[in-house]
């Protein structure tokens, strides 16, 4: 597709990925200025979140003190979010030629819930495949990141303070696997997929993605 694409060329489905504290914010912001530099009309988003429901649905399963939630019903909460996304913002974004870039998609259900809570990634892929009506991402970049550099990152940003939400308090051995989870899914398809060293400079790493994205365009 070209990037001077018409409305009535389907947009770009672009999805960033990655532990916590990986650095996704900035190059979703980066990514969004390249795209629209060159004439593209460009709507970044996040998961959990994106419509009202899902901003809800965000907070109950983000924030603590809602009381135990199980595993099960964290994925599905996480599930229900991205029903409502793609069907009132994503989907119809694509359909009118916008591109499309998300911070964090189905990849995260699959590692977090999937790898991170054990649930298995077929049955994580199950309910998403429900939730999404099947919406696959056209490219992932994936910002690989360790459990140690992603917590002394947040540590920072926060300034110096550990504020965690539900699934950042969780122990490094359960950030390592959430890592491992991304880097299996990439290695499964790795034409759809970028995996690039988040501990890079914000600006080589802006380059390696869009030298990608410009593959695709
Ligand atoms: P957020 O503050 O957006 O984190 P980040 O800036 O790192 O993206 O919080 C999202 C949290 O929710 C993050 O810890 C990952 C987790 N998550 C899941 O466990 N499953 C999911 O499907 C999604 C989308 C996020």
């Amino acid at each position: 597709m070209s990037i001077d694409s018409t409305a009535s060329q389907r947009g770009l489905f672009i999805v960033f990925e990655g532990g916590d504290g990986a650095g996704k914010s900035t190059q979703v912001a980066m990514t969004r200025q390249w795209l629209e530099n060159r004439g593209a009309r460009v709507a970044t988003t996040r998961e959990p979140g994106g419509t009202q429901i899902g901003e809800k649905l965000r907070s109950l399963v983000l924030e603590h003190g809602h009381g135990d939630i199980d595993s099960r019903t964290e994925a599905l909460i996480y599930a229900a979010a991205r029903a409502a996304h793609v069907q009132q913002l994503i989907a119809p974004k694509l359909a009118e030629g916008t591109h499309v870039i998300c911070d964090r998609f189905v990849d995260s259900s699959l590692a977090y819930q999937g790898m991170g809570r054990s649930l298995g990634f077929s049955a994580v892929s199950a309910i998403n495949d429900f939730a999404t009506t099947g919406l696959k991402p056209d490219a992932t970049i994936i910002l690989d990141i360790s459990a140690a550099d992603g917590r002394a990152r947040r540590i920072a940003a926060s300034g110096g303070v550990e504020d965690s939400d539900r699934l950042e308090a969780e122990p490094d051995d359960f950030h390592e696997r959430i890592r491992g989870a991304f880097l299996e899914l990439a290695a499964k398809d790795p034409r759809r997929y970028l995996v690039v060293d988040a501990t890079g400079s914000v600006e080589q790493l802006q380059q390696e993605i869009t030298t990608h994205l410009a593959g695709l365009l």
